[in-house]
């Protein structure tokens, strides 16, 4: 089959206005793939997955509020928490009459689809989790300045998540660290989202994020309970170099689904920059 066009659209969902990259049509012959990305990103993530899923899926890749080409209202006027950000996208398939699809999370998708996949657990037929963590074994040492914030929310603290992760060099160190051959990179990944944080509001966005994120952790043991009473079909597949995510939180899985698939990539956080291809391949065979 031929490649489909990625298409662009945004659309209102609530107050907010919702980007989305788009290939192929909805049909109950096909299965629809919704693609959630992650921090510091937006669907540009997906732009090489899209391509080479394109022939075999109805695929919709949205940009979180906040994010890319979505809406940003400033953080005193929408509470940027992941509860808020699950519903916006819950609302989202609902505006697109999306029920039934098959799940790619990754980071700050993982918490966002695993929430969505709680509420409607008969929408989801299959999750794929790219370094997109679930358990306290995925949380490495990195978390420890966004941990001192949890523990004492002060403008301190605050402050140093801010110098230490929303920085030019950390965004881009979130691309190059764990990959083996750097110069694969393209720098329009990191460089994009480094333009777009600098937005007006978008830094104070982003710390209000990282305080809620301790919201996730919270919920690990609700997801785990989802996990074991759901049983979805579950390949992780993980950038193995990850500095946030370490590769027990793949290996954890099987903890709740024995039969998930665990796959490990030579490589690190933002494993589509390097894998595209090789990830595809296995989201080809596990959804077969
Ligand atoms: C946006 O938030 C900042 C604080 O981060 C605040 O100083 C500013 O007044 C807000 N702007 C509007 C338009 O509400
Ligand atoms: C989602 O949709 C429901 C029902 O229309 C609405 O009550 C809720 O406010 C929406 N949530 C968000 C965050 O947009």
């Amino acid at each position: 089959m031929s490649t489909p066009a990625i298409h662009y659209h945004t659309v209102p969902v609530g107050n907010q206005s919702i980007f989305y990259r788009e290939s192929g049509t909805a049909s109950p012959l096909v299965l629809t793939l919704l693609l959630l990305h992650g921090f510091p990103s937006s669907s540009h993530q997906f732009r090489n997955l899209i391509g080479l899923l394109g022939p075999d899926f109805h695929i919709i890749a949205p940009d979180l509020p906040g994010f890319g080409f979505s809406s940003h209202p400033n953080h005193t006027d929408f509470a940027y928490t992941f509860d808020n950000l699950a519903n916006v996208i819950d609302n989202f398939t609902q505006v697109l009459k999306l029920d039934k699809y098959a799940l790619y999370v990754f980071d700050y998708g993982a918490p966002v689809g695993f929430r969505i996949a709680m509420t409607h657990p008969e929408r989801v037929v299959a999750i794929i989790s790219q370094n997109g963590n679930a358990y306290d074994d995925g949380l490495s040492d990195a978390w420890n300045p966004i941990r001192a914030y949890w523990k004492e929310p002060s403008l301190k603290n605050r402050e140093t998540v801010r110098q230490t992760l929303l920085t030019y060099e950390a965004t881009k160190w979130q691309y190059t660290q764990g990959v083996v051959d750097p110069t694969v990179i393209a720098p329009e990944s990191y460089e994009l989202d480094w333009v777009l944080l600098q937005r007006p509001g978008v830094i104070d966005i982003q710390l209000d994020l990282f305080l809620d994120y301790a919201s996730n952790v919270q919920l690990y043991p609700a997801f785990h309970k989802y996990f074991a009473a759901k049983k979805p079909k579950l390949l992780a597949i993980w950038g193995k170099n990850d500095p946030f995510f370490l590769p027990a939180g793949a290996e954890a899985f099987k903890r709740d689904l024995p039969q998930a698939k665990v796959v490990l990539l030579d490589t690190g956080h933002f494993a589509l920059e390097t894998h595209a291809p090789i990830i595809a391949g296995q989201i080809l065979q596990f959804l077969a």
